[in-house]
């Protein structure tokens, strides 16, 4: 049984599950260990790449960073590394399901873990409508190629410019304005039904997405390089200036407008830590995690910063504000490459469609992992009989990113993303220096290189991030977490069994859901 906390107010929102009692938790899983290096690395790739590289790109350059948005995906990829080696040796100290969310519980105590359950949600729930709003620009340019149109007002989030071909579009002398982005929605909802009956990635499944979104990008790097290395003479004007001058506006061009493109891109590195969820399906866990987190985040570091070198090369950084910037960049390839962008688009769309899912997939397990503490109403933890999965929690998630994905626009979406998620990053490095002074003992598969800096400078480099996006951004957020905190004391701080020294091990309506990546 769980030891019911004491203390007065701050021993009690500080309350942890014991280490013993995560890992009993985790025995209690019958999750087979059945992925390999591989395997993990396959995970993180498969997670990592979606709209951030196919959408925000274009967006981050051409309005933030110029050619030098390729010095952005460095500093993201930089700031990543450093959490995912805490990522790293805590998904090797501490191989429990639930990720972030309780190493948090394990580490910080209950109210931490409220807190991270509440980032997790910009990070998994929000991500996927982000994801969503992206497929719905690669769809919308696909159909378009084939003559089918959908009626533009019903592309984008409501109230903004409709863009087609880098600028506004104008029906009849009037600029249109989306009402509703009904693809995103529809993919959001149609993935829910599908998780509801219980459709979730296969590793072999996953490794074939990987290799088509792979392949694609593969192939965009090596005949756009080819292009822009034969017509390097007339294409260099495209990179200079390669660090457009700032334009006294807070965060455009710049070093200044590097960073916050750095924001912005950071949400393409999101999902390399969707490795350490799988600490449980590992057959080495304190070697494979590491690879898997750490060569994922490389391996698409490298492939981020090409796409970016060929897109700003082909494409002056002006014209990629645009829903697929990877498909105007092959447009521009000349005509006898239409084809390619055909493929180039399906490639997104099928990418996309598996992000959107994983993202979701997340995010109702997370749900459902605090509800079976009691964090969260019961509701989200009950089990379809026959489906075997957590249908009204799947709904509720579906309903959510559909709206979202539906009404707003992408940037505003993906700007929460990253600042939800690198607080949880923050948090996350935070941990490991707190299981580090608190049981300097526990065997640990693997240790971060010069503690206690990297992790410092993780903390320090993801708040730094934080405050370089916009400010409606941040006020947003505050008040996000204003009402996550107001609704732990009104709800979770009651309802947590821990509180109650219950044991989440006999929870009613803990039932083993299939896992993410089980073949
Ligand atoms: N990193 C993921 C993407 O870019 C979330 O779509």
């Amino acid at each position: 049984m769980a030891t019911r906390p004491s203390g007065g107010f701050l021993g009690r929102i500080m309350a942890r599950k014991s280490v013993a009692q995560v890992q009993r938790e985790t025995e209690h899983s019958e999750l087979k260990r059945t992925l390999g290096p591989w395997n993990l690395l396959f995970l993180g790739i498969g997670c990592i790449i979606g709209a951030g590289i196919f959408v925000r790109t274009g967006n981050a350059a051409a309005l933030h960073a110029g050619p030098a948005v390729l010095l952005s995906f460095l500093v993201a990829g930089v700031v990543c590394a450093l959490a995912g080696l805490c990522y790293a040796e805590l998904s090797s100290t501490l191989p429990v399901s639930g990720s972030a969310y309780t190493y948090s519980y394990t580490t910080l105590g209950e109210f931490a873990a409220w807190i991270m359950g509440a980032l997790l949600l910009l990070e998994y729930g929000l991500a996927a409508s982000v994801v969503a709003v992206g497929w719905s620009g690669y769809v919308v340019s696909l159909l378009g190629d084939y003559g089918v149109v959908i009626p533009p007002e019903y592309t984008g989030a409501m109230g903004h410019a409709i863009m087609r071909d880098g600028a506004q579009l104008v029906q009849n002398g009037v600029p249109v304005v989306g009402v509703v982005n009904l693809p995103a929605v529809l993919v959001c909802l149609v993935l829910a039904v599908l998780l509801v009956v219980g459709v979730s990635e296969s590793a072999k499944f996953n490794n074939a997405i990987v290799a088509i979104k792979v392949s694609v990008i593969v192939a965009f790097i090596i005949i756009g390089g080819a292009i822009a290395i034969s017509n390097f003479g007339e294409l260099k004007a495209n990179w200079d200036p390669f660090i457009p001058a700032a334009t006294g506006k807070d965060g455009e061009f710049g070093w200044g407008g590097i960073l916050r493109a750095a924001s912005i891109v950071f949400f393409a590195y999101i999902g390399f830590e969707a490795v350490s969820t799988a600490g449980q399906e590992a057959k080495n866990p304190a070697k494979d995690m590491p690879f898997g987190l750490l060569g994922s985040l490389f391996v698409c570091t490298l492939l981020y910063i090409l796409v970016s070198v060929v897109l700003t090369l082909v494409v002056n950084y002006k014209n990629l504000n645009v829903p697929d910037p990877v498909a105007v960049a092959v447009d521009a390839f000349g005509p006898q490459w239409a084809w390619f962008a055909k493929i180039i688009k399906a490639g997104a769309i099928i990418g996309l469609t598996s992000v959107v899912l994983v993202l979701m997939y997340g995010q109702t397990r997370i749900f459902y992992t605090m509800a079976r503490d009691g964090l969260l109403p019961r509701v989200f933890s009950t089990v379809h009989k026959r489906f075997q999965t957590p249908y009204i929690n799947t709904i509720l998630v579906g309903a959510v990113t559909a709206l979202a994905a539906g009404l707003f626009d992408i940037n505003t979406l993906g700007d929460m993303t990253s600042v939800g998620t690198l607080a949880a990053f923050g948090i996350v490095c935070l941990s490991v220096i707190w299981l580090r002074a608190t049981h300097p003992d526990l065997p640990r598969g693997f240790r971060v290189p010069f503690y206690p800096v990297l992790p410092a400078l993780g903390i320090l480099s993801c708040f730094a991030l934080i405050f370089t996006v916009e400010q409606r951004v941040l006020i947003f957020f505050a008040w996000f977490m204003l009402a996550a905190i107001i609704l732990y004391f009104v709800y979770g701080m009651h309802n947590s069994r821990l509180a109650r020294g219950e044991d989440t091990v006999d929870a009613p309506e803990m039932t083993e859901l299939p896992g993410p990546v089980v073949d």
